[in-house]
């Protein structure tokens, strides 16, 4: 089906020229009431979407859009275990890890919880063990560092939710995340640590990433040179993967391997074992909670009307930003430095689920779906590039994320945290006219001519749209709704747009690529010769300055 030649795009086509030019200056004069008609509040989560450039009347039809390309019923089929990501022959169930209750999921027939409870219990006992001062090093000390090991979802996901929750983290615990290749990010931080106190977790879906692999290897052998014996391997390293012979190769054994299954999708494994690093720093029961709150967010998009469907109105302000308002790019802006890593966590999310153009059928979709998702801390960004946000002409629809209340509280603080949130919100939407600028201006004392020179530098055209996500305080179960709220907003877009949202093929080949230049670069004199000049020839440069 060509999603464009549907009544549904059409009807959406029609309110794109009726809306192109309107300002929200406008929408909102129209209706006093539009922040309550905008936006919707769950268990504490506010979303406003009162600032994004659509009137009722287009809203409806961008949920008819939603309605006609099936999403209830794509949802139902990933809830129901269906192999929804059929170019891998896989399940989606990454819910199963939030639910909850003892009750069977997906179904009787196919239930999951046994191993999923099974590895739960594996993670407690590690937890306890680790946080009690219970878990010894190979000389008998109690664990201080834990290092994480791992690049994308195995990466992203726990090193953000570790640090969202910082506040809560065990006082006698530092938690450190690698995943570059490059060993700047490793070498300082084993020169610092003791070998004695540390505890590597090597998190790999498939145990065989080269970044990982790499890093795990150097920290292997780093532990060995201290502690000698092959069996101190047990007390300094856990791996969570999907293959654990790779990881008994690796010399970790049995009873350290936490085991996660190919229905979890690598930047949805937060929730898996993945984020053992999470519940080692806030305990078991603030990482329950962080599955509670993502489970309520389930629950709210499995039954809630699509008109009050937080994730599915989030989807539809981005398709229509995106394919209707024509923007190319946009904006997360978390205000709370605990949620630095978001921006990043999302770019994966987002952009290696979206980032394609063909569709489940292999056609070549009709228009273009993922927008380029980028972002920084927003008072940083302030002061960089929301010069660009507010007058450099580009169309850029932003995501404010912010928590009423501080996790780290000083006294003089988060109110002026909030009034930037606000402020920069509203003059994005807004703007300020030239007769505004004119009034400041003469009110100022200047002259007329000066006015006049000024003027154009001082007008704002605004109309810039933006959610504001607010969470009443960064804690467990608010995080677990925010993100779980991105990953079923990332899902109804990649059904809206006819995607496969679970397969990631666009990075394969520059693995690919890696692997056979290695040769060359270690040394190898036969430089492939069908390889393009401008890679020999870095190749050569590699080979006059580089070391291995
Ligand atoms: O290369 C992309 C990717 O496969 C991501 O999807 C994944 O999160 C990451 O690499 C890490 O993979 P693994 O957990 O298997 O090491």
């Amino acid at each position: 089906m060509n999603l464009t030649k549907t009544a549904e795009w059409q009807a959406l086509l029609g309110h794109r020229s009726r809306l192109q030019d309107r300002h929200l200056r406008d929408l909102f004069a129209e209706d006093a009431q539009r922040f309550h008609h905008f936006s919707h509040e769950l268990d504490g989560l506010l979303v406003d979407y009162s600032k994004q450039r659509v009137d009722r009347a287009a809203l409806n039809d961008l949920v008819a859009l939603a309605r006609s390309a099936e999403v209830e019923q794509w949802r139902d089929r990933m809830f129901a275990g269906e192999k929804i990501n059929f170019s891998e022959n896989r399940a989606v169930l990454h819910t199963a890890l939030r639910h909850t209750d003892y009750t069977p999921f997906p179904s009787a027939e196919d239930n999951v919880m046994p191993q999923v409870h099974a590895v739960r219990k594996q993670m407690r006992d590690i937890v306890e063990r680790v946080r009690s001062g219970l878990w010894r090093g190979f000389k008998g000390d109690a664990i201080q560092n834990i290092v994480n090991i791992g690049i994308g979802g195995s990466d992203l996901g726990p090193k953000l939710a570790t640090r969202a929750l910082s506040a809560q983290q065990h006082p006698g615990l530092h938690f450190y995340y690698v995943s570059n290749l490059d060993s700047a990010h490793l070498a300082p931080l084993i020169e610092r640590l003791d070998p004695r106190t540390t505890l590597f977790i090597v998190a790999s879906k498939t145990f065989t990433t080269q970044e990982t692999s790499i890093n795990a290897h150097t920290a292997r052998n780093w532990l060995l040179a201290a502690a000698t014996e092959e069996w101190a391997i047990a007390k300094h390293f856990i791996a969570v993967t999907s293959n654990p012979s790779k990881a008994m190769e690796f010399g970790i054994p049995e009873q350290n391997i936490l085991q996660i299954w190919d229905w979890v999708g690598g930047r949805y494994s937060l929730w898996s074992a993945v984020g053992l690093s999470v519940a080692l720093a806030i305990g078991m029961r603030g990482f329950e909670r962080l599955l509670e709150g993502a489970e309520t967010m389930d629950k709210h998009f499995r039954s809630a009307p699509l008109e009050k469907n937080l994730p599915v109105l989030l989807a539809l302000m981005s398709i229509w930003n995106t394919n209707f308002l024509g923007a190319e790019t946009t904006a997360v802006l978390p205000y709370n430095e605990s949620l630095r890593h978001l921006p990043g966590f999302l770019q994966q999310l987002e952009m290696e689920s979206n980032g394609k153009t063909v569709s489940r059928d292999g056609e070549p979709l009709a228009c273009r779906a993922n927008p380029i998702v980028w972002g920084e801390i927003g008072v940083n960004g302030q002061h960089a590039f929301f010069q660009l946000l507010h007058q450099g002409g580009w169309l850029i629809p932003c995501d404010f994320v912010v928590a009423a209340s501080s996790d780290y509280p000083l006294p003089g603080h988060q109110a002026p945290l909030l009034a930037n949130c606000l402020a920069q919100s509203s003059a994005l939407a807004f703007g300020k006219t030239e007769q505004q600028a004119c009034i400041e201006l003469a009110a100022q004392g200047l002259k007329e001519s000066d006015i006049a020179k000024l003027l154009p530098h001082k007008v704002f055209a605004g109309n810039q749209p933006s959610n504001t996500i607010l969470m009443s305080s960064l804690d467990p179960f608010q995080l677990g709704m925010l993100l779980a709220l991105y990953e079923h907003k990332v899902f109804v877009q990649g059904v809206v747009w006819g995607i496969n949202s679970f397969d990631q093929w666009g990075v394969e080949l520059g693995k690919q690529l890696a692997n056979s230049l290695l040769p060359a670069l270690q040394g190898n004199p036969e430089v492939d010769a069908q390889l393009d000049v401008s890679t020999q020839g870095l190749i050569a440069y590699f080979r006059r300055y580089g070391n291995n």
